[in-house]
């Protein structure tokens, strides 16, 4: 089979054509995601603004090149720019679909969803989502059990269930979150570990990592916090605010957990999420108050989905945030998170996540059922509320991106304030 991925000069990138890999660091580059398959003719132009040179193409995944360089890689390619318009790219296409390029429109076959939606419809993975989190709990339950025991862990011993886990959030990246968002405050610190994998696998995904990266990225989200099996158990059970003593005990985890990680022969990326995932921007953080760049990539992937999923988790002292007012929130604190990377997290998880509760225009009440591939603040929901009557009225979905719909969000709602329980129904 001859090689699919080629590296071709900026000059010869085209509408349809499945971006591989862009030259550079996906920080120097305008995308959030370094592969993804062209579909607007304005991202060409960004790129080609953005003066990176030369990309990588995927041509079983969209368009390729005709002639000498579509059969092999072609490393010279960079040596030969070539402004020459190409119209035997459209080898290999009906006319119609032909005609539909020339009108800058991507022919069907060549679409594919956002980000926010996966080829699986989100009740289709829920089951399996919810197999995955139980596996899951077992898994990082028996790895927390061998530490206290004092016995060494085999750090790859959790790469199947991360790679079923990448394998759901590639199939619906929100069914996953969803699923282990929901939790007890007595399984927390065990499923905290699997959504906090589930959500770096899902933000890997939106910042389109490479699957080194990826893994390392779920791997290390799962054993993020495994020093904590070495903190006293009347500490890390207790119901209340820590005192300062204990504060300081706490914060002993991340060293911990590096320790038993690095003895136990982990990648480096996983102990450095371990060590370094309690670290702020602004260098406030613990345990090496260590600043921006100096915290890797994937310990500032870890410092957001580790803090979302704890305040939006049940826990022994306190009511969960509201996943919207979560995100609200986050957003507001200063330097406290990389803001690129948090943007990414907005767009994996939903400035209305699901099981959000909203305010519509239309005086209603709904919970956030599933995202929309047209726009972050326009998801399907399920209204079940009438503030104008005060009374529950009959469920039903609205999709809110429809342009028959006349209904928007006006903000998130506090199910405390409401005294709502169970809106979990509306969705799962
Ligand atoms: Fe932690």
């Amino acid at each position: 089979m001859s090689p699919t991925i080629l590296q071709i000069p900026v000059s010869r990138l085209r509408v349809g054509m499945y971006l591989h890999k862009l030259g550079g660091s996906w920080l120097d580059h305008p995308f959030l995601r370094n592969s993804f398959l062209l579909e607007d003719p304005k991202d060409l132009q960004r790129i080609i603004a953005s003066g990176i040179q030369s990309v990588w193409i995927d041509t079983a995944r969209g368009l390729g090149l005709d002639g000498p360089e579509a059969s092999a890689p072609s490393p010279a390619a960079d040596d030969e720019p070539d402004g020459r318009a190409n119209a035997s790219t459209t080898a290999g296409l009906t006319e119609a679909e032909r005609e539909e390029i020339a009108q800058d429109r991507m022919p069907e076959r060549f679409r594919q969803p956002m980000q926010s939606a996966g080829p699986v419809a989100l009740h289709a993975e829920i089951e399996r989502a919810r197999e995955i989190c139980l596996s899951g709990k077992q898994q990082v339950m028996a790895l927390f059990g061998e530490l206290r025991l004092g016995n060494s862990i085999e750090p790859e011993s959790v790469l199947p269930l991360v790679e079923e886990m990448q394998a759901s959030v590639l199939r619906n990246p929100s069914a996953l979150i969803s699923v282990a968002r929901l939790k007890t405050h007595d399984d927390y610190t065990y499923l905290h570990s699997v959504a906090v994998a589930a959500l770096m696998l899902a933000l890997a995904r939106q910042l389109g990592l490479d699957p080194v990266q990826t893994k390392m990225a779920g791997c290390g989200g799962l054993m993020h916090d495994l020093g904590k099996a070495f903190m006293p158990l009347e500490i890390l059970n207790k119901p209340g605010r820590l005192t300062d003593e204990e504060f300081a005990v706490m914060k002993t985890h991340p060293a911990a957990g590096a320790r038993a990680l690095q003895e136990a022969g982990a990648e480096a990326g996983v102990i450095d999420i371990a060590l370094h995932h309690h670290e702020r921007m602004d260098g406030r953080g613990y345990p090496h108050g260590l600043r921006g760049e100096e915290i890797s990539l994937l310990a500032r992937m870890g410092a957001i989905c580790d803090v979302y999923d704890a305040v939006t988790s049940v826990r022994a002292y306190k009511a969960p945030w509201d996943p919207a007012g979560a995100m609200r929130e986050m957003a507001r604190w200063e330097g406290h998170f990389d803001k690129r990377i948090f943007n990414a997290f907005v767009k994996t998880v939903g400035i209305y996540p699901i099981g959000a509760l909203v305010r519509l225009a239309s005086e209603h009440l709904a919970v956030v059922a599933e995202q929309s591939s047209e726009s972050l603040l326009k998801p399907k929901v399920r209204v079940f509320y009438s503030l104008r009557r005060k009374e529950k009225v009959l469920v039903h979905t609205l999709d809110l991106a429809d342009p028959a719909c006349q209904d928007s969000i006006v903000g998130p709602e506090n199910p405390e304030k409401w005294g709502f329980t169970n809106l979990e129904a509306l969705w799962l």
